[in-house]
């Protein structure tokens, strides 16, 4: 079902446009961060101790999805084990006695799970994910540019995995409509003084002008002073049911395939000791 907000165009731009990217605060020497031993160790003991509130691999559940918090609320790795240690006052969370060591392993997971995708080891086959993301079936490669190559309608995937955590990407590829205002992608319909209406999807809003990218992928500049409505969708442009149309494996491979992309250089993950 199609839910449209139709809202003034004052009114909407009191909102800021929330763009928010995947995020990691000063990262901590601790040998523990990025280690696939201690991710693996950090991991068993989340899934005993914190899962009850934080879902499995932190998905949310009494407590906080903490790979969705980690986009509006970035920690450092040292935020994140006084929290664990001391746990979270006034909340719900309780403080925990793991020794360092432990204590770091649990870092070092929580991390993997809210960093970014490029920086952790992701099952499934990049090569094969490559032909889904460029082939017909998918058609992901109709709206989505990598690297210069395809279409512009949707965001350019060049940086997705240097940029957003695995999870985050998946539930924008199953899920496309959940999270649309946090990632400052939203669907809009314009309608000028003129009578002219323009769909698409808003990129910049200032108070002045909003940038559109139309539906044939030009991008349309707008004068805030022309235009007398404006619709902003709930629901996004990017087509429902990739989870029913792909099998698992040929899902999996595509996530191998977009968490590789980022825009760093090989020294940029080997000085950080990671990949
Ligand atoms: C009894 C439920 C509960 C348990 C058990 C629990 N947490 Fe939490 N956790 C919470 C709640 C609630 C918050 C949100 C606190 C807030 O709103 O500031 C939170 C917040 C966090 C945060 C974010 C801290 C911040 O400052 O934003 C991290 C990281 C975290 N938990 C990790 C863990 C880890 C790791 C464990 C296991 C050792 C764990 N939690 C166990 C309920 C829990
Ligand atoms: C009809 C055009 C269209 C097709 C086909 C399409 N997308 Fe999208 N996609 C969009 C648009 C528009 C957005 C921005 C709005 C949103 O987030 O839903 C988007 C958003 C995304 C995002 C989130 C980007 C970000 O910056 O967080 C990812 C990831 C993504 N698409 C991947 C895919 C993949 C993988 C496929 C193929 C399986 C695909 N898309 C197919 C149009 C499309």
């Amino acid at each position: 079902m199609v839910r449209t907000m139709r809202l003034y165009a004052c009114l909407l731009l009191a909102l800021p446009l929330v763009a928010q990217h995947g995020r990691y605060l000063n990262e901590s020497k601790n040998p523990a961060i990025g280690n696939p031993e201690a991710i693996a160790a950090g991991g068993k003991l989340f899934n005993g101790s914190c899962a009850g509130c934080h879902g499995r691999d932190g998905a949310g559940g009494r407590g906080p999805n903490l790979v969705r918090r980690a986009l509006w609320h970035p920690l450092s790795d040292d935020a994140i084990f006084k929290s664990i240690r001391d746990g979270v006052p006034g909340a719900d969370m309780p403080p925990t006695k793991l020794p360092d060591d432990q204590t770091w392993n649990l870092v070092a997971f929580v991390h993997a799970i809210s960093g970014p995708a490029f920086e952790n080891r992701n099952p499934g086959d990049p090569e094969a994910g490559s032909k889904v993301f460029w082939g017909s079936k998918a058609g992901c490669s109709n709206c989505h540019s990598i690297r210069g190559k395809g279409g512009r309608m949707g965001p350019d995937l060049s940086n997705i995995g240097g940029s957003r955590p695995l999870a985050v990407i998946r539930e924008a590829i199953v899920e496309p409509s959940k999270d649309l205002f946090l990632l400052g992608n939203e669907a809009v319909t314009v309608t000028l003084n003129s009578g002219e209406t323009i769909k698409g999807v808003a990129r910049n809003r200032s108070n002045y002008s909003l940038q559109i990218i139309d539906r044939a992928g030009t991008l349309r500049l707008i004068d805030m002073a022309g235009v007398k409505d404006l619709a902003v969708s709930s629901k996004s442009p990017m087509p429902d049911g990739y989870a029913q149309k792909l099998t698992s494996e040929e899902m999996t491979d595509l996530l191998a395939f977009l968490a590789r992309q980022a825009l760093r250089t090989a020294e940029d993950t080997y000085s950080r000791g990671k990949n």
